[in-house]
This record gives C-alpha cells, structure tokens and sequence, in this order.
C-alpha cells in the first residue's frame, strides 16, 4: 500500500482530487467508484471547479459505493442527494452515467442483483475512492466474520449509527439499513483510494492498515490489494509514527 501523508485535510483534499484528476485525464472513459461521507466534501469541491475548467467529466461514468435504505433520492440525507450537491450538478457528468444503490426497492435480493449487474454492465471499476468509518467500516461493510460479498443489504451498527445521526434531526431519523457494495465488489476495483483526516481517525488507521487482516476490521483487506493508495494528514498518521516508510 502506498502512503501519502499530507499537512491537513486541505492537502489531503488536493492530494485525492489529482488522483482523481489523472485518472480521469488519461481515461476519460474510466468509471469512478464513489464514496459520501464528510471526508470527501472538499475533494468534490476542487473536481467541481476543474470539471468547469479543464477536467472532462463528459465521457465518465460513476458508481457510488452504497445508499441508505428507505430513503428516496430526494431525501436530504440520501447519497442520491448528497452526490448531485456535492459533484454530479457541478460537472457536465452524464446523468444515466451515475449509478448509486436503489435505497426505495424493497425486495432486498433484487436490490443488490441489479447493483452487482450494473458494476459488471459498466466493466467494473478503474478508481474506487472510499472513507473510513471510525470501526473500520469501508461503504457500509460493518466488522463481519468474512470478506467475500457482493452487494448486500446491512443492519448498521450501533457506531455508525451514532456517528452519522449528526446528520439528521434526531437518531430515531438515522436509516438503521443500507445497500452497500461488499468487500468483493471494492477489492475488484483496479485501483483503490482511501481518504483519511483527522485525530479520531487515527487509531483505526494504525489498525486498519498495520494491524493484523481481520473481517473484524473490513478496511485491514485493503492491504492485500495490488495497488492501492492511502492519502492521510498528519492527524490521521499520528499514532502510525515508526511504521510508516
Ligand atoms: C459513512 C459512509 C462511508 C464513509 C464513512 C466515514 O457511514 N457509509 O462510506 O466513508 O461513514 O464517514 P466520514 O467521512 O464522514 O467520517
């Protein structure tokens, strides 16, 4: 795994968004693999202003890793909305060509069938960007007991419950499911991109990336992967010092 260690989260915000830019450039046709989350806001931000310069999202397609279920796409709390805010309505990205979970299909099989289908119909991922949840957690993979799922519908737990009721008006609010990608679905991807800011952060990421590879902590796969990349500010890699290259 490649490590990059940047001063704060405005580096590590320019740092992920080059990379998405170069993969762009040299494949303007490459599908971007997505993630939400507060870590990549500002990242989307510098996409956004260069998509209207001189980065061309015209011929790219998009595959979000996951989406609250039971939320419509209108809802302000759902990726569907939060995706079009933060990039898809800032870059002339084609709409048909953004693809994120059915959070509104009820029938949980064919909900995740038809994603893993759209993954293959688009060719599979060229750049998957993905967050950290605080444990472990990558999409929506919870700590698990194995690694080899496809789409796949999950109870979230009490953790991210907590972490991300900081979004909706009270937790009785926060979905208490979600589609996400599995763990196979974001190890296919030909390049992987992990983002990283913040103290908080910090201990799941000496565990994720130097601890021991456990389902317990879905991130820690990602040190198997052939070529992936962590962008982390100083914060994130404060408790890595004397293990990092
Ligand atoms: C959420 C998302 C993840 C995200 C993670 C971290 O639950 N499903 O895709 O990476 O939590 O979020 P944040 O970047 O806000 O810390």
């Amino acid at each position: 795994m490649r490590i990059i260690q940047t001063p704060d989260y405005n580096g590590m915000s320019i740092e992920v968004a080059r990379i998405i830019a170069a993969q762009l450039s040299l494949k303007p046709d490459c599908v971007l693999g997505l993630a939400t989350g507060s870590t990549p806001t500002l990242a989307y931000q510098y996409l956004s202003e260069w998509g209207n310069q001189w980065l061309d999202f015209s011929k790219a397609t998009s595959v979000n890793l996951d989406e609250y279920r039971g939320l419509p796409k209108d809802h302000e709390q759902s990726y569907h909305y939060f995706m079009q805010k933060h990039l898809f309505q800032n870059v002339p990205i084609r709409p048909n060509r953004t693809f994120l979970p059915d959070g509104m299909e009820p029938d949980i099989e064919r909900a995740c069938q038809d994603y893993d289908d759209v993954i293959r119909y688009v060719g599979g991922i060229d750049l998957q960007l993905l967050g950290l949840g605080h444990n472990g957690h990558i999409g929506f993979n919870e700590p698990d007991t194995c690694f080899a799922k496809g789409t796949h519908c999950v109870d979230l737990s009490e953790q991210t419950i907590q972490a991300n009721k900081r979004f909706f008006q009270s937790e009785d609010d926060v979905p208490r499911q979600a589609y996400t990608m599995g763990i196979k679905n974001i190890l296919s991807a030909r390049r992987i991109l992990i983002a990283v800011s913040g103290k908080d952060k910090a201990h799941i990421v000496k565990e994720a990336f130097f601890g021991p590879v456990t389902p317990q902590v879905p991130a820690s796969i990602l040190q198997f992967h052939q070529d992936a990349t962590l962008v982390a500010d100083k914060d994130a890699l404060s408790e890595c010092e004397g293990l990092l290259p």
